[in-house]
């Protein structure tokens, strides 16, 4: 397959560098390509960022059947641009594809049409401490149908957000919610995949933690509603009496290029880590023992996030000190250091762009 490239005609101003937030300002071009069953994925092509026009009867509006992903490109020091581990990525959006019965993609061919067009957009890259290039790479249902089925149709489609620092403020822990009362995803369903459902499911838990003035949920698992699977969009890991603890990947949780990151690093510095089922009961214990140093989560947007309180029901909980704990500040400096270039890539992680 060939990548089409028509430039846009006029080109928009750059957004101040030093007052980004997140997801509201786009590039000047997308990559776009198309599925039929006759044609397989076709026309691929680099457009003027535009709106898709849809039918109202389109199917991705109705049944949801859709998946994407989220990574980011990093300015390094010596001005190139770069990615982290971006392959995973397009992996694993084959993986979420095969769950929402979608048609999987060439990820080697996406990668190299993203580099394209990141190349194109180079100047879209922000410099300013903890910037970067959001990307948000998305398949849609396309046919015009109203009906339970898979789509006959798609649009594969990647835009680009220049994004401010996830901690403007200074890398300060966070106040954590368990919900009772929803779960994000049960075994068996899509929790494992990255589609829009699980996002709209967690939307009514989340904003019942933050009237109580928590920032994110902590979800238990939709059987038992015992064992602790993410907190928000993020991965969880723990630290108990030195080792690291992660809830194993269960088929309900999504799994994280960071918590993987996370897990290959703390292991290649000679820590324990150990990927599996933790029990909210087996949280609170540890942490009345004093054996509980650290919570933080982790994911693409924010790297890690420590947690400093954690409610339950009626138990309010201090994580440690209250304060960041030294496993998550060295994580958090380490994958930043590799992600914008300022230490050696130890594992292979970072592929250079321009
Ligand atoms: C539900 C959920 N869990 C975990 C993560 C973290 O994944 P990653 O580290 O690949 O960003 C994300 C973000 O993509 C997410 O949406």
């Amino acid at each position: 397959m060939q990548l089409t490239i028509n430039t846009a005609g006029t080109l928009k101003s750059k957004p101040d560098e030093t007052n980004l937030g997140f997801g509201t300002v786009f590039t000047d071009h997308m990559f776009n390509m198309d599925y039929s069953v006759e044609k397989g994925w076709h026309n691929p092509r680099i457009d003027p960022y535009a709106a898709i026009p849809m039918d109202p009867s389109t199917m991705m509006l109705h049944y949801g059947q859709g998946v994407f992903e989220g990574l980011k490109a990093y300015r390094t020091e010596a001005s190139g641009v770069q990615l982290f581990r971006p392959l995973d990525n397009f992996n694993r959006l084959n993986r979420s594809s095969r769950l929402l019965c979608i048609p999987e993609h060439d990820a080697a061919f996406a990668l190299d049409a993203l580099k394209q067009l990141l190349t194109l957009e180079k100047d879209w890259v922000p410099s300013q401490p903890g910037t970067s290039l959001y990307i948000r790479p998305t398949i849609v249902a396309m046919d015009a149908f109203l009906g339970v089925r898979a789509s006959f149709t798609y649009r594969f489609f990647i835009i680009l957000s220049p994004v401010g620092a996830y901690y403007p403020e200074g890398f300060n822990p966070v106040k954590i919610m368990v919900s009772e009362d929803h779960v994000r995803a049960v075994r068996g369903g899509v929790g494992e995949a990255k589609t829009p459902g699980n996002y709209a499911a967690s939307l009514l838990a989340g904003d019942k933690a933050h009237e109580e003035g928590y920032t994110q949920v902590l979800w238990l698992d939709g059987v038992e509603q015992k064992y602790i699977e993410e907190v928000g969009s993020m991965n969880i890991f723990f630290v108990i009496d030195g080792e690291i603890v992660t809830p194993m990947l269960s088929g309900s949780i999504l799994p994280g290029i960071t918590r993987n990151s996370v897990i290959q690093l703390a292991r290649s510095w000679g820590l324990n880590v150990s990927e599996r089922k933790i029990s909210i009961d087996e949280v609170l214990e540890t942490q009345a023992s004093g054996k509980l140093s650290e919570i933080f989560g982790s994911g693409t947007a924010a790297v890690v996030s420590p947690v400093g309180e954690l409610k339950y029901g009626d138990r309010i909980v201090t994580i440690g000190d209250g304060n960041v704990g030294p496993v998550a500040q060295r994580l958090f400096d380490a994958i930043q250091d590799i992600q914008y270039g300022r230490v050696e890539d130890p594992l292979g992680w970072v592929e250079t762009v321009c």
